[in-house]
C-alpha cells in the first residue's frame, strides 16, 4: 500500500485499508462526535421505507446494516476496503461485498438486482462522481429513494476558500491511531446539486441537522428520486 503514489482517488480509497482498524474502533466506540446527530437523522429518513432492499454504498464497518436489519430492511453493503468488509461481516446485519466503485463502474452486473433505497453515508469522497452515480442510479427501483449524507459544505469550509478542491483529513480529532491521512474532495453545495442533476437524480428534500452544542450543521443530507419518476409525478398533477 502506497500513501504517496497514485491519483488522489486511488490514495483516498487505499487509506481505508490502512485505517480500517482505527476507523472501526472509532465508530464502534462512538468517538465520531457528529455521528450522534447524523446516524439518527439518516435512520429517520430511511425508516418510513421499511421493508425495503437497501444498498449501502461505501458501507465501512457496517453500522447502518446493523441498525436497519431489525427494522425489516434487507441490506447489501459494498466497500473497497477488505478489512472493513471483514469487520462488517463479523457483526452481521446484512450481506457485505468487497467492491470498489471503480470495479462496479467497469462491471455494473456485479450488483445482481436493483434496490428500493441506495445510501451513500459520508462515502462519496471523489472528484468525479458521475460514473458511480450513473451506475448506482441505474440500480434504483423506479420509485426508489437515493440518499446521500455528506459533510456540510458550510461546516467543512474551515479557513479554506469556498471552492471545489482536494483536501486532506488527518483524523486527529478521532484520537490518533490512523496511519494514513486521507485525500478527500471538498464540494460546494452548488456542486452537489449539479452532480445529482448530471446523474438524472431529482432532489426531493434536503436536511441540515444542527449540532446541539454548536448550532452548526452536522451534515448535509440529500434525498433524491429518479428524474423519470419525478417527471411522472409532475405529469400526473
Ligand atoms: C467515511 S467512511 C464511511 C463508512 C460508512 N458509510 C459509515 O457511515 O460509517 C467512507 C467509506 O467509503 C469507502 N470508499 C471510499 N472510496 C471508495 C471507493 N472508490 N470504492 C468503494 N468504497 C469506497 C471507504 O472504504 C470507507 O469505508
Amino acid at each position: 500500500m502506497n500513501s504517496e503514489g497514485g491519483t488522489p482517488d486511488e490514495r483516498s480509497r487505499d487509506t481505508w485499508k490502512a485505517n480500517a482498524a482505527a476507523w472501526t474502533a472509532a465508530i464502534r466506540q462512538s468517538r465520531v462526535d457528529s455521528r450522534r446527530i447524523t446516524d439518527p437523522e439518516l435512520i429517520d429518513v430511511l425508516a418510513p421505507h421499511a421493508p425495503a432492499r437497501v444498498l449501502d454504498v461505501g458501507c465501512g464497518e457496517g453500522w447502518l446494516a446493523r441498525k436497519l436489519a431489525p427494522l425489516g430492511f434487507d441490506v447489501t453493503g459494498i466497500d473497497a476496503s477488505e478489512p472493513l468488509i471483514h469487520a462488517a461481516r463479523r457483526l452481521g446485519g446484512g450481506t457485505f461485498h468487497v467492491l470498489s466503485y471503480e470495479a462496479l463502474v467497469a462491471e455494473p452486473g456485479r450488483l445482481a438486482h436493483s434496490f428500493d433505497c441506495i445510501v451513500c453515508n459520508f462515502s462519496l469522497l471523489s472528484e468525479d462522481l458521475a460514473p458511480v452515480l450513473g451506475v448506482l442510479h441505474a440500480r434504483l427501483e423506479p420509485a426508489g429513494v437515493f440518499v446521500i449524507q455528506t459533510v456540510h459544505p458550510f461546516t467543512a469550509a474551515g479557513e479554506g476558500p469556498y471552492v471545489n478542491e482536494w483536501r486532506t483529513e488527518d483524523f486527529s480529532r478521532l484520537g490518533g491511531g490512523f496511519p494514513q491521512p486521507m485525500p478527500w474532495f471538498y464540494r460546494t453545495f452548488g456542486s452537489w446539486i449539479r452532480e445529482l442533476a448530471a446523474a438524472g437524480l431529482s432532489l426531493v428534500d434536503c436536511r441540515e441537522p444542527l449540532h446541539p452544542d454548536t448550532g452548526v450543521p452536522a451534515s448535509l443530507l440529500l434525498q433524491c428520486c429518479s428524474q423519470h419518476s419525478a417527471d411522472t409525478i409532475l405529469d400526473r398533477e
